[in-house]
């Protein structure tokens, strides 16, 4: 069956076309980032403006990749939530038109649920149960994974996320928006051991996570000095390397806890490279490997949420899977309390 994905939860529209026999087809992306940047950040009524722009062209575009046509879409897979309001009733109202006018199935998926599926696109893949690692610009949350559908929070961060802390204190270093990437880019300059900055939690005895103190850090750091290139390279590295660290820590901690040889991670601050440098060493010695989705399905993307619309979809008996009568969006959204696919 061919399941058309659809994402426009923030500020990237992502197309996919992903079929249950042969795998992902196709996928086309509109990010919105240029955008943005002007205001410093994601204005939302633009978000969905653009989302309302964007879609169709990029459905067509996804199909025409594939050598599709629309009719031989079987389902639609829509995120559902958590993200921005208007910019997600964009794709849950094209999805369920669509599937209202196919007379096709249409599911809401949690966005979540697609970063922590991601990396099954990817060969080789983690086999169930693994750790999952989710570090966005919106969430950081260790959850353990158990089937699709079957998730259990381990921990989370109680303030900023880990791309939120990378984007503020981007910012802070003059580095435009968002600024995780150029962050990291300018860390690659940096001298190691110039600045020591605090490691938020990382002795809290617990999964949780904390990262607002330390651009606050930073931002003390920064009034002190006399701010020069190198030393906006030497913060930089130190930033980096204080959240690295907690992530890893944590993450082995949450291995070890659970006794589980895999780790997943998903999410845009994934495809930070002293991070999956750091994890992947630290991981070795525990005897455990380390998954990531390809760079280009780290951050948001159509892929990830067309394949966990066809797992939820193979789990469903037939007489669920019912074209769309109706559609809402749920901007916050548990991702613990998704009902199991299959599940009365
Ligand atoms: O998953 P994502 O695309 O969007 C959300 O769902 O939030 O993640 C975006 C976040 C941003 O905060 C961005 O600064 C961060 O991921 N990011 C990075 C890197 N690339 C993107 N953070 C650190 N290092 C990177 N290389
Ligand atoms: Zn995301």
């Amino acid at each position: 069956m061919l399941v058309l994905g659809i994402e426009t939860s923030c500020d990237e529209t992502g197309i996919a076309l992903y079929d249950t026999q042969r795998g992902l087809l196709s996928h086309a992306l509109y990010s919105q980032i240029a955008m943005h940047r002007e205001y410093g950040g994601v204005v939302p009524e633009l978000a969905s403006r653009d989302h309302i722009r964007r879609v169709l062209p990029l459905i067509r575009q996804a199909l025409a990749a594939a050598g599709c046509e629309l009719h031989h879409v079987g389902a639609i897979a829509y995120t559902q939530g958590p993200g921005l309001a208007g910019a997600l009733l964009v794709g849950a109202s094209i999805g369920a038109a669509l599937s209202f006018a196919l007379n096709i199935p249409a599911l809401g998926i949690h966005h979540l649920e697609g970063h922590l599926l991601s990396p099954l696109l990817s060969a080789p893949a983690p086999v169930f149960p693994f750790i999952a690692l989710l570090v966005s610009g919106g969430h950081t949350q260790l959850m353990q994974v158990d089937a699709a559908g079957h998730y259990r929070l381990l921990g989370e961060t109680v303030d900023d996320a880990a791309g939120e802390a990378f984007d503020k204190t981007a910012k802070l270093l003059g580095l435009g928006y968002p600024g995780g990437a150029a962050l990291s880019q300018l860390a690659r300059q940096g001298r190691p051991g110039l600045f020591k900055l605090p490691r938020p939690m990382l002795n809290s005895g617990d999964l949780n996570f904390s990262f607002s103190g330390l651009k606050t850090a930073v931002l003390t750091l920064l009034n002190k000095q006399e701010i020069g290139d190198q030393t906006r390279a030497d913060i930089a590295l130190a930033f980096q390397e204080a959240v690295v660290e907690v992530l890893t820590e944590k993450s082995l901690a949450a291995l070890t806890q659970t006794g589980l040889k895999q780790l997943v991670v998903a999410g845009g601050v994934g495809a930070n490279a002293q991070l999956r440098h750091t994890l992947n060493e630290k991981a070795a010695t525990l005897g455990a490997t380390v998954f990531y989705p390809e760079l280009e399905f780290c951050t948001d993307n159509g892929a990830m949420i067309a394949f966990a619309g066809a797992m939820r979809l193979q789990a469903m008996p037939e007489s669920t899977r019912q074209p769309a009568r109706s559609f809402n969006v749920h901007a916050r959204w548990n991702l613990e309390m998704l009902e199991t696919p299959g599940a009365d």
